[in-house]
């Protein structure tokens, strides 16, 4: 059986993904994404020096990786060359190390520019990272996007950029009232992007049927976090692609029967990045610290994120729509100095009844008045622990009472953003190992 690992956020983003691929990634040969764009925002740190990946897989660290970019991702070939320019700068094997599947929807200046246009003129927006995230999902869906295969053919290419551009101005000029995009001047800055680009093309669901049976291990690096599903999160606040384990055998072209291990990572506090329904957000001093503490401050927008208690009946949802074989816990060490800490196991509506399922409706959710069991804080330092046993005791209690509520045992402990500030129990050595 081939020690293969999916990585999926549990909340609505930025649990740590980052972090915890990078440091299995030294165990593993392939490091896959498979969905989102450059939305994402993963953030690696190394002896105190920090890399915010969007695009490029969070194994290009290890030099030993290789890294693939799969069929379910948005690329923004401007965006994706800087990112790789900036690590190449940093002395990170990129052009060896970097596959890039030829079906990836390209991301161009229309999608940005609507995706823009959307979020400062209507009244119900999103929040979205304006990054062009959902309409280019829209164009893929619509059978009309560009794709990264499309690059090779300069003169093809050229006659479906004209086509999509002007398309998409018309809406622009006409409705929103923005500049229309000028496709001249889009292909040539495609074309400069093409050389770099067209040379880590590879039939990537190929490569991976080949190498999964010689036996290679892979990481699929998730990115957002279960709640921004398309399917399943709280739509319509969610992102355009499937964050949830679906996604994997979609955004990569790997069989349903080839054997995974499926990692949830989630933090011991709760966050979100723009708009949409959050029953257990703060919106006191606590809610400030945590933000301070944890450095709640988007990766990708640099957006303050919004903070919350954990809530496990958000989490519970998660574990039946995923099948996650472990879980790792990340952020405790920023709980340290609170003097009790909540935990939400329930929600309640306005006339008392007490439910554990996730609504429906936008208009249910806004209604949830969470239900809280109060846990003492531990009140001293765990930042860098990597022994389970020298966790203080109410840190160790806070840790059982989530693993009694959810009925998974915590594979993984983060205590801090460094490789070294973990903590990782025997259970899950086997896998990683
Ligand atoms: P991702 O999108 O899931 O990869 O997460 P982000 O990188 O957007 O946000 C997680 C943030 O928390 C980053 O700044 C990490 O460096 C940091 N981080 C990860 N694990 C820990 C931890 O255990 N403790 C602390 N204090 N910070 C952490
Ligand atoms: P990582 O991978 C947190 C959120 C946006 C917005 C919604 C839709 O770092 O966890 P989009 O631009 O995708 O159309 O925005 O999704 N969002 C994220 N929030 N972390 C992310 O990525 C996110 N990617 C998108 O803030 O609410
Ligand atoms: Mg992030």
């Amino acid at each position: 059986m081939n020690k293969n690992i999916v990585i999926i956020g549990m909340q609505w983003g930025d649990e740590g993904k980052g972090k915890i691929v990078d440091l299995l990634a030294k165990k593993f040969q392939y490091v896959i994404r498979y969905q989102g764009g450059d939305n994402a925002g993963h953030t690696i740190v190394v002896d105190n020096k920090k890399i915010i990946l969007h695009l490029v897989p969070s194994g290009i660290l290890n030099s030993n990786v290789k890294n693939v970019i799969a069929n379910g991702v948005v690329i923004n070939p401007s965006l994706l060359i800087k990112e790789i320019k900036t690590l190449k700068n940093l002395g990170f094997l990129v052009d060896k190390h970097l596959y890039i599947s030829p079906f990836c929807s390209l991301i161009l200046p229309c999608h940005v520019a609507l995706d823009k246009a959307r979020e400062s003129l209507s009244k119900k927006n999103i929040g979205t990272t304006c990054k062009g995230i959902g309409p280019a999902y829209e164009d893929k869906i619509a059978r009309r996007n560009l794709r990264i295969g499309d690059l090779i053919n300069k003169k093809i290419f050229f006659k479906k950029l004209k086509y999509l551009i002007e398309y998409h101005n018309f809406q622009l000029v006409h409705y929103y009232k923005f500049n229309p995009i000028n496709y001249k001047k889009t292909f040539d800055e495609l074309i400069e992007a093409r050389s770099i680009l067209i040379k880590m093309i590879r039939d990537v669901a190929l490569l991976l049927y080949k190498e999964n049976r010689n036996g290679k291990s892979m990481i699929f690096e998730g990115a957002q976090g279960f709640l921004l599903d398309i399917e399943h999160g709280t739509y319509p606040y969610v992102t355009s692609s499937y964050t949830t384990v679906g996604g994997v055998f979609l955004g990569s072209g790997l069989g349903l029967s080839d054997n995974l291990n499926i990692l949830g990572i989630f933090k011991a506090y709760s966050t979100r990045v723009g708009n949409g329904p959050f029953p257990t957000e703060l919106f006191d001093d606590i809610g400030r610290y945590l933000r301070k503490k944890g450095q709640e401050y988007g990766s990708t927008t640099g957006r303050a994120r919004r903070i919350g208690w954990l809530d496990i009946v958000l989490i519970n949802r998660a574990i039946q729509i995923n099948s996650f074989s472990f879980l790792a816990l990340t952020k405790l060490d920023v709980l340290d100095e609170l003097e009790e800490i909540k935990i939400c196991i329930a929600y309640k509506k306005k006339d008392g009844q007490v439910f554990e399922r996730i609504p429906f409706f936008i208009e249910e959710w806004n209604e949830i008045i969470p239900v809280y069991e109060i846990l003492p804080g531990w009140k001293c330092n765990t930042s860098g622990i990597t022994e389970y046993d020298k966790l203080p005791r109410e840190a160790i209690n806070y840790i059982r009472k989530i693993e009694t509520l959810i009925k998974i045992p915590i594979s993984i402990i983060s205590t801090g953003p460094e490789r070294s500030e973990t903590i990782i129990l025997s259970n899950i050595l086997g896998i990683i190992k």
